[in-house]
């Protein structure tokens, strides 16, 4: 058996899927890019068949990367395999994955076929997608809840029909374990042609078993495992990559696996989806957290001092959290900042892109000593990565309240060419500043979440704020940084507004 374990990272297609994770088509390709340059296998870039807006992003992927290969999501109907292959059809490496449910629950309730009809499907399906290319995956989907004999079966004639990778997904994140370990094994050791695939597992974290299921999956012999950055995906999630990739890193004298994951670069990347996404990663997230390496009580400070393997299993440095010594300021020139750029895995701006942060770094140096990290990554995912909103904060004021009075607050917003301003109040400066917004732009989204965060330390720290919004049943984050907290609160309500404004689009093109 292989000793290398395949990553496929799913954050574009199931990740995507979960609550105010939507991405536009620029935000997807720079995360594309970013999972290229971190080393994954195959990158799932959408589910072409889902709308018009994921079936042109999948096929901008297609077009961009080059050293992983492109998936694209089909059930198994002659439409949506066409859709995919029509859609990926011109990258490097293509791979078509179509699923189908095997459980006795998905096959009566939601398929309403019998299992006769099951295997036909699936056997039709990757037919029809072999014949497009040899690189074809398919998924049992809740196959945890699956009897297992009729795994095999389904298992062993998609396989005589030309699929290459068969998934075995924990759908419904039911399965434990030692359960799911054992269900694998039981698939790969009775399914006489197995060798001629690569199995693969896909859990998700509704009893937060995900990470441990597919590691005891790959103890089984799985050796692929799909993952997203950061864990997100539909309702509790999807198993976190770097999670998964560390802990097959820390403990290789256990599972005995490499990937082709390059570690320095999964904290760059988590940073890049949270800053894209507009959520914060959790202070106590494994691996990416902020206190992942911090180190509070006194006997742990004091071990660490003496050695400090004796409370850390891996470097900071080991997942790229570096705390670089070039200080970015007011008089850092165009080579620092391009040196920094670098470092923190934004070699390939364009010239245009570079003098905009370059720009927009002065400008905040005029207003901040130190520029963080941080701060560079808030100011790119803002200058570069925002460009083609509809909405966009041209100035706000805001005169803070007295308890005879309410918060004023007045704004400039461009909504496509037009300019629009607005003046009005609240009872805060926030809520005074959100009025005003929604008022000029003529929406009235439900405020589900407001949350203030300092980037980094100081009074004249960066604050960023993350804001999240309803519409009926749709849902969108947004983010915005800035010294001052109401702007940063401004910029993050437009952030999530124009994100709203682009599902709702989405979803009428359905
Ligand atoms: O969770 C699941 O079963 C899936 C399949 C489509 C692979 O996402
Ligand atoms: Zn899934």
């Amino acid at each position: 058996m292989s000793d290398r374990v395949r990553i496929f990272d799913t954050t574009l297609r199931d990740g995507e899927q979960s609550p105010g994770a939507t991405m536009n088509l620029q935000e997807k390709l720079r995360l594309a890019h970013q999972l290229e340059v971190l080393g994954v296998d195959c990158i799932e870039a959408g589910f072409p068949a889902s709308s018009q807006g994921d079936f042109e992003s999948v096929q901008a992927i297609a077009g961009l990367v080059k050293n992983s290969e492109i998936a694209g999501l089909a059930r198994c109907t002659r439409g949506d395999i066409d859709r995919v292959w029509e859609a990926i059809r011109h990258a490097a490496q293509p791979r078509i994955h179509t699923f189908l449910a095997t459980s006795p629950i998905h096959m009566e309730y939601k398929l309403r076929k019998s299992p006769e009809q099951v295997v036909e499907m699936a056997v039709e399906g990757v037919k029809r997608a072999a014949g497009y290319t040899p690189n074809v995956e398919f998924s049992a989907e809740d196959a945890s809840r699956s009897n297992p004999d009729f795994l095999v079966r389904v298992v062993t004639e998609v396989i005589k029909a030309g699929a290459t990778t068969i998934n075995l997904p924990d759908t419904v994140g039911y399965a434990i374990p030692s359960e799911y370990s054992k269900l694998i094994r039981y698939v790969i050791e009775h399914t006489p042609n197995a060798d001629k695939a690569v199995f693969s597992v896909h859990c998700h974290d509704d009893l937060g078993l995900s990470v441990a299921n597919s590691l005891a999956a790959v103890e089984a012999g799985a050796r692929q495992v799909e993952v997203t950055l950061c864990g997100i995906g539909e309702r509790a999630g999807n198993t976190s990559l770097e999670e998964v990739v560390m802990a097959l890193k820390v403990r290789r004298d256990v599972f005995g696996v490499d990937t082709s994951i390059r570690t320095e670069q999964l904290f760059p990347s988590c940073r890049m989806l949270s800053m894209i996404i507009g959520q914060p990663i959790p202070a106590n997230k494994a691996v990416v957290g902020g206190n992942a390496f911090a180190h509070e009580s006194g006997i742990h400070q004091d071990g660490m001092l003496k050695n400090r393997e004796t409370y850390e299993i891996m470097t900071p440095q080991s997942i790229g959290r570096t705390s670089s010594d070039l200080v970015i300021g007011k008089h850092s020139g165009r080579n620092a900042v391009r040196n920094k750029l670098d470092a923190l895995g934004y070699a390939s701006l364009e010239e245009e892109q570079f003098e905009t942060v370059f720009n927009a770094i002065k400008a905040l140096a005029d207003k901040k000593k130190a520029i963080h990290d941080e701060d560079i990554e808030a100011l790119i995912m803002g200058e570069v990565y925002r460009q083609t909103d509809r909405y966009k904060l041209l100035t706000i004021s805001v005169q803070s309240s007295t308890p005879s009075m309410p918060a004023m607050a007045a704004v400039a917003l461009q909504d496509g060419d037009k300019v629009l301003r607005q003046a009005g109040f609240g009872v805060g400066p926030v809520d005074a500043a959100f009025n005003v917004i929604a008022s000029a732009l003529g929406v009235e989204p439900h405020l589900e979440r407001y949350v203030v965060n300092a980037i980094t330390g100081g009074t004249d720290a960066q604050g960023e704020v993350t804001v999240r919004i309803t519409d009926g049943a749709i849902s969108s984050s947004g983010r915005g940084s800035d010294p001052d907290i109401i702007v940063a609160s401004a910029r993050a309500y437009v952030d999530a507004l124009n994100r709203l404004h682009a599902k709702l689009h989405d979803e009428r093109q359905c």
